[in-house]
C-alpha cells in the first residue's frame, strides 16, 4: 500500500487500511476493513490489506502471525494455521483457533497428504477422509494448500478448517493460493 497519506485516523483510499501511527516511517494498521457479502468480495478486500500489513516489516514470524490473524479476522474460519516442513514431519507454526496437533508425518492426515502429493486438498467431510487427524472434533471440512520454495520443494502447508460441512471450493483455493504466495515470499525473504 503506497497511497497512505498518513495522519491518525486516515484510511488508504485503495486498500482501506486504517492507520493510527505515522512516525519514523513506520506504518501500523489499526484494523482491517472487510466489506462484502460474498466470500469472494471479502477475499478481494482482504488480500491488499494483508500485503500492506507485512510491507516494510522483515520479521517472518511477526508477518506470518499477522497474515494468519488477518485471515481469521476477515473470513471467520474456525481454525487457520501454517505447518512448516521440518525433516520428515510438519511442525505447527503460527495459527489462530483452538490448540492443535504439533507434529504431522509425511503423507499423514490431510496436511501430510497435501505435502506428499504437492497439491491442494479440499475435504468436504473430514469424517470421510481416511486418516484425517482430528485436532478438534468440531472441525467438519478442511482445505490444505502446499507452499513451495524457489527450488519447488514443499516448505509449508496452509490449513484452514470449518465448522460447516462442505465449506470450501475453488474460490477459496484461488484466493488462499494468493495467501500461500505471500507466506512463501516472506519465508524466502528470511531464508
Ligand atoms: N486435520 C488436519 C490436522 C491439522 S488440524 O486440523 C489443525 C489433518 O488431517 O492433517
Amino acid at each position: 500500500c503506497k497511497s497512505i497519506a498518513g495522519k491518525s485516523g486516515n484510511q488508504c483510499k485503495y486498500c482501506h487500511t486504517r492507520i493510527y501511527k505515522f512516525e519514523l516511517n513506520l506504518r501500523m494498521p489499526e484494523t482491517m476493513i472487510i466489506e462484502g457479502e460474498t466470500r469472494e468480495e471479502r477475499y478481494n478486500a482482504l488480500l491488499p490489506q494483508l500485503k500492506a500489513l507485512v510491507e516494510g516489516e522483515t520479521d517472518v514470524l511477526a508477518n506470518l502471525g499477522n497474515i494468519i490473524a488477518g485471515l481469521r479476522q476477515a473470513m471467520h474460519f474456525f481454525w487457520i494455521g501454517v505447518y512448516f516442513v521440518k525433516g520428515h514431519e510438519l511442525v505447527l507454526g503460527p495459527f489462530q483457533g483452538p490448540i492443535a496437533c504439533t507434529r504431522i508425518g509425511f503423507g499423514k492426515g490431510v496436511c501430510g497428504t497435501a505435502w506428499k502429493e504437492r497439491k491442494t486438498m479440499i475435504v468436504p467431510d473430514v469424517d470421510q477422509f481416511p486418516g484425517h487427524i482430528a485436532c478438534s472434533s468440531s472441525s467438519k471440512s478442511e482445505i490444505v494448500l502446499p507452499g513451495f520454495n524457489k527450488q519447488g520443494d514443499t516448505v509449508f502447508v496452509l490449513d484452514v478448517d470449518s465448522l460447516e460441512l462442505n465449506d470450501f471450493n475453488e474460490v477459496d483455493e484461488k484466493y488462499l493460493k494468493e495467501v500461500v504466495k505471500l507466506i512463501a515470499e516472506q519465508i524466502r525473504l528470511n531464508a
